[in-house]
């Protein structure tokens, strides 16, 4: 069974959904360590509640190369196959990349590459685009710009405010992000360039 790291900083919801997955049976794999760069993640308190291991690395004053270190150290002990970064608020350093080549996902609540970096949604509404989303991709060093594994498209509406658009987006991340993870972990895929393509 292949095991999960999964990063997080705030609330959690992308790692729940990805934990109901695995119990539903809709996703093979299982949540070796949830990781929480803050101590008072909501999420940190759920993954406790819901009996997975889970731990804080506090990443305030330190360096990032020295804090992701840490954190690869923390997921070498738990023999982590693939690294899902679900809320978390921090950019890898490059040796985070290498240790773990096209091992890392990251979601973002765009369509990338529109509107990288903080409260995507907002930027969204801002710009008044029609359709925004969300993607799943591969991360490298740069802000939300490795190649793109799936995306779901929302309709934009004139009522909407940032958090009415905010929850319709979260909801197709949930489904969106076990897709990309099911995908990745199944192999059946090659990259090609920029281009992340489904083998048969
Ligand atoms: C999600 O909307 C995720 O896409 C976004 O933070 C939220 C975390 O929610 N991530 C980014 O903006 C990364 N650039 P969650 O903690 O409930 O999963």
């Amino acid at each position: 069974m292949k095991r999960l790291g999964i990063l997080i900083s705030g609330r959690g919801s992308n790692f729940e959904a990805i934990a109901d997955s695995i119990e539903v049976g809709r996703l093979e794999a299982e949540i070796a360590i949830v990781i929480s760069n803050n101590p008072h993640a909501k999420g940190l308190r759920t993954a406790k509640r819901r009996g997975f291991k889970a731990v804080c690395i506090r990443s305030r004053a330190i360096d990032r190369e020295a804090y992701d270190r840490l954190v690869i150290e923390k997921l070498r002990q738990e023999r982590v196959d693939l690294v899902c970064l679900a809320g978390f608020m921090r950019l890898l350093s490059a040796h985070f990349v290498n240790e773990y080549p096209r091992r890392i996902l990251n979601i973002h609540p765009s369509l990338l590459p529109s509107f990288p970096g903080l409260e995507a949604q907002l930027q969204a509404l801002e710009h008044g685009v029609k359709y925004t989303g969300c993607t799943v991709h591969f991360v490298d060093e740069r802000l939300d710009a490795g190649p793109i594994i799936a995306q779901a498209v929302v309709r934009v509406r004139d009522s909407d405010s940032e958090d009415q658009l905010a929850a319709r987006i979260l909801e197709e991340e949930h489904r969106v992000y076990t897709e990309a993870v099911r995908l990745v972990l199944s192999g059946d895929f090659r990259i090609e360039g920029r281009r992340v393509l489904r083998t048969p």
